[in-house]
């Protein structure tokens, strides 16, 4: 069945088949473990009949011909965009950076000073607000974190966002709304200020690749990207957190997200959404 598509001013027909949609859905799903059930079609041949009128292609079949094409990744980030959302803001599901306070980081920082490594992970990071709102937490309850080693990494698959998060410029209406005790002090203009961006680094990546470090985790934010992903892939994804988490280390996943499948063995509730890798094993 084909469904009505949006026509352009001139008349072109975007129409968007079963079979294209197919197409770019196994795309989306072997390159960035995007799954996407036929509900979701509408919506993607909206977006998508945007994108080929903008490159002035009429065809999907042709769209599909650049995406496997030479030179075809800034294209594939494209279409990362148009079919996720990058939305996020600070202090985003404000539970988890008072867990993160009050049961875990007094003991890690703790550790940090006796010369110990602090390590934590935004997976997914949008454009920089959740790291960031890490990083002011981690200096608003030890103000010389700077001393420590003490780092947080933040990624993403799309290298815009990742772009956006390492300039770290935001709209002011967006900063006043950091709750006043996390605020730092020297925030001025639009511009996260050198001592929270200090702490911070940024690099791609994509959570259905193996991941490339060395070093393990305190604690992992991945927070509202799991659900575009089908159980098989959530499930690699958090067995793969557990393997790069410290043993007591949290990990902290979206309002709409549960852990599943092996992972589930080794991570202990310890609050909304909020889990502890226990190596041992179990919820008891
Ligand atoms: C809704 S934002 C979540 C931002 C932040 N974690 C939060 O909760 O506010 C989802 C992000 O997931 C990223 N994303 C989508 N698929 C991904 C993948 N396979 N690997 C890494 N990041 C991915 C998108 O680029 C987007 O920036």
């Amino acid at each position: 069945m084909t469904i009505a598509s949006p026509i352009d001013p001139k008349g072109q027909d975007f129409s968007m088949t079963d079979a294209d949609f197919e197409i770019v859905s196994q795309y989306a799903h072997k390159h960035f473990g995007l799954a996407m059930s036929s509900s979701k079609k509408p919506l993607v041949s909206s977006r998508l009949a945007r994108r080929l009128r903008h490159l002035k292609i009429d065809k999907f079949k042709d769209y599909i011909a650049k995406l496997e094409g030479p030179n075809a990744d800034s294209e594939k980030n494209e279409l990362l965009s148009l079919l996720t959302t990058n939305v996020t803001h600070f202090f985003r599901e404000p539970h988890h950076f008072e867990t993160l306070r009050d049961d875990h980081l007094p003991s890690l920082i703790e550790q940090a000073r006796r010369g110990g490594r602090l390590r934590i992970w935004s997976a997914a990071c949008s454009t920089g607000q959740e790291p960031y709102s890490i990083a002011m937490l981690l200096k608003s309850v030890c103000p010389d974190i700077d001393r420590l080693d003490a780092k947080i990494l933040g990624t993403d698959i799309d290298p815009v966002v990742v772009q956006k998060a390492q300039a770290a410029k935001y709209p002011l209406d967006e900063l006043a709304q950091i709750p006043r005790e996390f605020k730092p002090k020297d925030l001025a203009g639009d511009t996260m200020p050198s001592s929270i961006t200090s702490l911070v680094t940024f690099g791609t990546l994509n959570l259905i690749q193996p991941f490339p470090f060395k070093g393990k985790f305190d604690a992992i934010f991945c927070r509202n990207v799991a659900i575009y992903f089908d159980t098989p892939t959530q499930q690699k994804v958090w067995s793969a957190f557990q393997r790069i988490l410290n043993p007591g280390g949290y990990l902290f996943i979206g309002h709409s997200e549960r852990i599943s499948g092996p992972a589930s063995a080794h991570f202990k509730t310890a609050g909304i959404t909020t889990y502890i890798n226990t190596p041992a094993g179990g919820d008891s």
